[in-house]
């Protein structure tokens, strides 16, 4: 089988080229703007990468629609910050790129697989998330925050309706908090706009507060990349044509924290940490903030989000087995490594 991913040096998109070369025989052609998450797969001659800006690489992309099975649209903005400082990238990028590769995925009647998204339940009541029953709630327009969660649940809808009007082959799967190694990047993080587990790394490297924004009361259910790799594989083999015309939540509800408690968390495996130890950076602690400070007037949040995972599990006996606690070490010592490499190129830039 020959997979087009489009952002493949991204988080997902990295770890799945990674699971793809180990596991399979299917080639990989990759579309990103830089290498440094795919660098050790550069070499495969069954990854064929090319560097470039989906905006700018239109006829390599068109070409690639055509020559390959499945396509994969992982280009996107995908943090909160970013939805309320600058909601017309988000909706250029995650919307009108995206729909672009979708229609011409109809024209060459191509299988895709779109990342849709958690965000898309916003502020549904249910107490499980699930994919055909749950309405899907946002917030007023002045709420930057849900340009994101809009843009992607337009798409899933003309996906959707592509797939009833012109028999588009697809797949739509929905991320929760997936997390681990790659996930942002400290550099992003500097700036403050990384998602939590990369940014709260880097505020304990720092030896600064950790912002629990408005307490820190908000629930996530995380999920270990490598965990919800397996979903996703399971989604791209399609055995029997089971992930056809399918939307499924990729997410692990046992794994369900409070902001405050993940702090805890890391800052518990932190005072102990060698690397810590080693340069006498001070042990974690906590500081309670403003939304309106942290991320500007425009943001809202999601006070708990759990997926059902009935579908996934029925379908493919998915059964995410990380613990948080673990999920957390490995995330912390592959920042701690990320941190390392990034002090080196300062050095030598001085
Ligand atoms: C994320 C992003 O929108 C997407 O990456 C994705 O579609 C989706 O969730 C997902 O991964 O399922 P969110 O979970 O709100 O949204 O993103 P985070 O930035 O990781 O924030 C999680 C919670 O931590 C929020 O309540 C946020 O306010 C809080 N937070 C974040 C803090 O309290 N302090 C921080 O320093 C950062």
């Amino acid at each position: 089988m020959k997979v087009l991913i489009l952002g493949v040096n991204g988080f997902i998109g990295s770890h799945l080229v990674g699971r793809i070369l180990r596991d399979t025989d299917w080639e990989v052609f990759g579309l990103d703007l830089g290498t440094n998450k795919v660098e050790e797969h550069l070499g495969n001659p069954r990854f064929h990468f090319v560097e470039g800006d989906v905006t700018i690489s239109k006829e390599w992309i068109e070409y690639h629609i055509k020559k390959c099975d499945v396509v994969l649209p992982l280009v996107a903005i995908a943090t909160p910050k970013v939805y309320v400082t600058d909601p017309l990238r988000v909706f250029e990028l995650d919307f009108e790129e995206n729909l672009r590769v979708v229609r011409q995925c109809v024209k060459y009647k191509k299988r895709v697989v779109f990342p849709s998204t958690s965000e898309v339940y916003g502020m549904c009541p249910d107490a499980e998330f699930d994919e055909h029953e749950s309405p899907l709630v946002t917030g007023p327009i002045p709420m930057n925050r849900w340009i994101y969660s809009t843009s992607k649940q337009l798409l899933d809808r003309v996906i959707w309706a592509y797939g009833f009007q012109h028999g588009l082959k697809f797949t739509l799967f929905r991320p929760f908090n997936w997390m681990g190694p790659k996930l942002d990047s400290l550099n992003t993080a500097k700036e403050g706009s990384s998602r939590l587990v990369t940014q709260f790394s880097w505020n304990l490297f720092n030896g600064e507060p950790l912002n629990l924004v408005d307490g820190g009361t908000a629930r996530r259910c995380f999920i270990d990349v490598e965990d919800a790799m397996d979903g996703l594989m399971a989604v791209l083999r399609n055995e029997g044509g089971q992930a056809d015309g399918q939307i499924f939540n990729i997410g692990n509800p046992a794994n369900d924290y409070s902001v405050r408690e993940i702090a805890e968390m890391m800052i518990a495996i932190w005072k102990d940490h060698p690397f810590r130890k080693e340069r006498g950076i001070p042990e974690g602690r906590m500081v309670e903030t403003g939304s309106g400070e942290f991320y500007g007037k425009g943001y809202q949040d999601v006070a708990r989000r759990t997926p059902s995972i009935k579908r996934m599990q029925q379908t493919f006996g998915f059964a995410p087995k990380v613990s948080m606690q673990d999920s957390l070490r490995k995330a912390i010592d592959f920042f701690v490594e990320e941190h390392k490499a990034l002090e080196k190129v300062v050095e030598t830039e001085n």
